[in-house]
């Protein structure tokens, strides 16, 4: 029986169910009725229905928003991720007897009457996304919920880290940030809250964004396999539907509505080293001398909760760290970024010359519980407060907490434990009843601002930061995120497990959080909780050469972690990946500008570029990394051999040059030191000459790795890597192309903008799948001699001088 014509049976079993449906979401709950009355607007319409009002407007083309107030009064409209202004298209609303019609040129939103169930279509007529018939949209006492249809062959992507595998679908989320030390892969929740999602079926997709900061939850086929629902327990029914189909589309316009990735500084790029906790300050210069020793690239070392005294934020153990300035300065000088720990937290210590504590205290900065009384709770420094970082004048009084810091030199700043993370609570939290100011002189309850008080804590970290070094990226992590945060901090996926499984589960997680509009990640690589056998920390710094952030770090009490450590035999290899990262960091840095413009991120799903194969859409392993790399690394043990298999078109082999296509599915069991790691044809890649940070200028010229095919084009981006020169222009843009002809292939450079001087001048280009020798290789017209041609690996190398704007060169054959 073919998949369709299942789909069509199911598609009836629904109604055929609707009376036996016994929703445990469904129970206790005040349906929408039926519209009575419409009310047009420019935007679209809001209905009433009893004593709820619906709105239901375009927020943008293709773009619509449903909100609905239950007792007819529209809160006031805010949201802590929307920045983007909504400004509607031209809206066509049809109101006829049983039906309303509000239409833009992309979308068709059909609201039937009685009962109040919304449609969402496309322009020719085919529903995309619909209310479950039997279940209109509902709320219970502050909670609210929508329950929407389930197609048989929709999967679903998106809403942030949840462990598990890529695809949503046939799982329950609950969304609530949450400190969850040694997460398992079916811990849920974990850190993060991005109620965003993409709903994908055969190549075509849709979003949705439930905007909403209280605690919600998401079933997708749990509760029934005919559909699927969301909602909350407080706060509106807000959300906002995306019509894409491009799956790249609606990431893009959902990181235009919550806020790009700004531009990392180029050293966060590197390679960086961590650990709970690097002391004395002996320990931390042991570390960065055998780092240079060894010839390893760093670019940073991260100082974790020892550094400070008895734990309290914004303090130095002077025991451990006598000499702490010198050493950031001394650490500076060979290249290497120190970033501090700096969690919410401030030690409640009152009169003892405590600054955060005593300025906190008299400027009234610190959560009240519900009764009025300060909120005092154990974390790291035993009893401690809480900034109410929902309040602008609190987030004013925290950022010049970092002068001191900033002004020693201190690179970059980790806000942990910001879920906000509480001990010896069951509910790892603080109460929800606890108050939260806000500017306008009213307050919430802890549960409304749970989700993003994480986000606000990083904001705040973050202004703060801009305003004490005004011309330098800021470079702030943290482990607590709701929607948008990712204009504030780069993340990491938090207390993972040394263990195969969770190297294997890192991916998902990424590619998820990419989806949710989140590129900025990275996981512990080896592992945080215990120790990584040698080959799992071997794959785990191989995998990371792929990963956004790519940072070395574990927990107390656990084996040393560095690369070099447990099998001397395997630090060539691990060497070699670290080097591979530094090698591509041109390509890396090129794709990190788009992602900060596009907000495509560049750790991708194979179908976000290639919306039709269905084949990766419960691809847990394989990855794009940047427009033309795709990696399918090894995340087990290898005990069984890898199944390799190909997107659409010819990729060839980044390490022997080899083509494959789609049509190829090998099985390999590539060794300890093999990552099979594939390049588009069509692609071509800026690498560069091994550094051992990124502050060390590269000898030798660029590499242009060119890799024919259709589409060929590459580009390269280049600026001083951390002021914001680049946004007044102070950037270099290079765009490369290639066309093949009958007996030539022509490689163009083209400098769209050359408003930085880079390093290199010389240009070492590698031209693959060049089948025989070349009768010749012309720069501009002249013929030149500075070639050679590799007939085993099919590839001609032209060495060009003064490469570093317009030119041509073309292989004769
Ligand atoms: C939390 C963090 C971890 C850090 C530790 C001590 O567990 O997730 O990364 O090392 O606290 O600060």
């Amino acid at each position: 029986m073919s998949i369709s014509r299942i789909g069509r049976r199911w598609s009836l079993l629904p109604a055929m169910l609707c009376a036996a449906v016994t929703s445990v979401y469904a129970q206790g709950w005040q349906h929408v009725g039926n519209v009575q009355s419409v009310e047009k607007r420019n935007d679209g319409v809001v209905l009433t229905a009893g004593s709820a009002k619906v709105q239901v407007t375009f927020f943008r083309p293709g773009i619509v928003r449903v909100r609905v107030a239950p007792k007819g009064a529209f809160p006031k409209d805010f949201s802590w991720a929307v920045i983007e202004e909504g400004k509607a298209p031209a809206v066509t609303v049809k109101d006829s007897k049983d039906q309303v019609e509000v239409s833009d040129t992309e979308v068709v939103v059909r609201v039937k009457k009685s009962p109040l169930l919304i449609n969402f279509e496309d322009k020719q007529g085919n529903t995309v996304l619909a209310d479950e018939a039997s279940l209109p949209m509902a709320w219970s006492g502050e909670r609210v919920r929508v329950w929407k249809q389930m197609p048989l062959l929709e999967n679903y992507y998106g809403l942030g880290d949840h462990p598990g595998s890529l695809n949503r679908r046939n799982r329950a989320f609950t969304l609530w940030n949450t400190d969850s030390f040694a997460f398992q892969e079916s811990t849920d929740p974990i850190y993060k809250s991005i109620p965003f999602f993409i709903g994908l079926k055969e190549g075509k997709a849709y979003g949705v964004f439930f905007d909403n900061a209280y605690r919600t939850n998401f079933d997708f086929g749990l509760e029934s396999p005919f559909y699927y629902t969301f909602g909350s327990e407080g706060g509106e029914l807000n959300y906002y539907y995306f019509a894409g189909p491009e799956p790249k589309k609606i990431v893009e316009e959902f990181v235009d509505m919550v806020g790009h990735t700004p531009l990392p500084p180029y050293w966060t790029l590197g390679f960086q080293q961590s650990r709970y906790s690097y002391y004395p300050e002996a320990r931390v210069y042991e570390i960065a001398k055998t780092f240079r020793e060894k010839k390893i690239p760093l670019d940073a070392i991260y100082l974790d909760i020892d550094y400070q005294q008895g734990y309290a934020p914004f303090t130095v153990n002077r025991e451990y760290f006598p000499h702490f300035e010198q050493m950031i300065g001394d650490l500076s000088k060979q290249g290497i970024h120190t970033v501090l720990i700096t969690d919410l937290h401030i030690k409640h210590d009152p009169d003892k010359g405590y600054l955060p504590y005593d300025s906190g205290s008299k400027a009234d900065v610190f959560i009240k519980r519900a009764d009025g009384s300060l909120y005092v709770a154990p974390v790291w420094p035993g009893p401690s407060v809480f900034p109410d970082f929902t309040l602008t004048r609190v987030r004013d009084w925290w950022g010049p907490l970092y002068k001191d810091f900033v002004g020693m030199g201190v690179s970059g700043f980790w806000n942990d434990m910001n879920e906000p993370a509480v001990f010896e609570t069951v509910t790892k939290t603080m109460p929800l009843d606890n108050r939260h100011r806000l500017d306008d002189g009213s307050s919430l309850p802890h549960s409304a601002v749970h989700n993003v008080f994480g986000m606000q804590n990083v904001r705040a970290t973050h202004d703060g930061l801009l305003k004490l070094r005004p011309n330098e990226r800021p470079f702030v992590l943290t482990r607590a995120a709701y929607a948008g945060t990712q204009r504030y901090a780069a993340t990491w996926t938090g207390d993972n497990i040394s263990t195969w499984n969770h190297i294997r589960i890192s991916t998902p997680i990424m590619l998820n959080m990419g989806l949710s509009g989140y590129p900025l990640v990275g996981s512990d690589i080896g592992g945080f909780a215990g120790s990584p056998p040698s080959d799992l920390l071997t794959r785990w710094l191989e995998l990371g050469v792929f990963n956004p952030i790519y940072r070395d770090h574990t927990a107390k009490g656990t084996a040393n972690q560095e690369p070099w450590e447990n099998t001397p035999s395997q630090e060539p290899t691990r060497k070699r990946y670290i080097e591979l990262r530094y090698r591509l960091l041109p390509y890396i840095y090129t794709s990190m500008e788009e992602t900060s413009r596009t907000g495509m991120p560049l750790m991708r799903p194979v179908f976000l570029e290639y919306p039709q194969l269905v084949d990766f859409y419960t691809d847990d392993r394989d990855f794009l990394f940047g427009p033309d790399l795709l990696v399918e690394p090894v995340v087990t043990e290898m005990i069984d051999a890898a199944e390799l298999k190909f997107p659409t078109g010819t990729w060839y082999d980044f390490w022997s040059a080899a083509k494959f296509t789609e049509k190829d599915h090998l099985t390999t069991k590539p060794g300890l030191d093999e990552v099979p790691l594939f390049v588009r044809a069509g692609a071509i890649l800026p690498m560069q000459p091994v550094i051992q940070s990124t502050s060390e200028t590269p000898v030798g010229p660029l590499e242009l790795r060119v890799y024919p095919g259709e589409n060929c084009r590459g580009s390269l981006y280049q600026d001083d890597g951390h002021t914001f020169g680049y946004e007044k222009g102070e950037f270099l843009r290079v765009n490369y192309s290639c066309v093949a002809a009958q007996g030539s292939l022509t490689v163009s450079s083209k400098g769209e903008k050359l408003g930085y001087q880079p390093w290199w001048k010389d240009v070492e280009m590698k031209v693959f799948g060049v089948e025989s020798k070349p009768r010749e290789v012309r720069v501009g017209e002249q013929s030149v001699n500075d070639w050679s041609y590799d007939e085993a690996g099919e590839m001609v190398t032209v060495h060009m001088k003064d490469a570093n704007r317009d030119w041509t060169a073309s292989i004769r054959y």
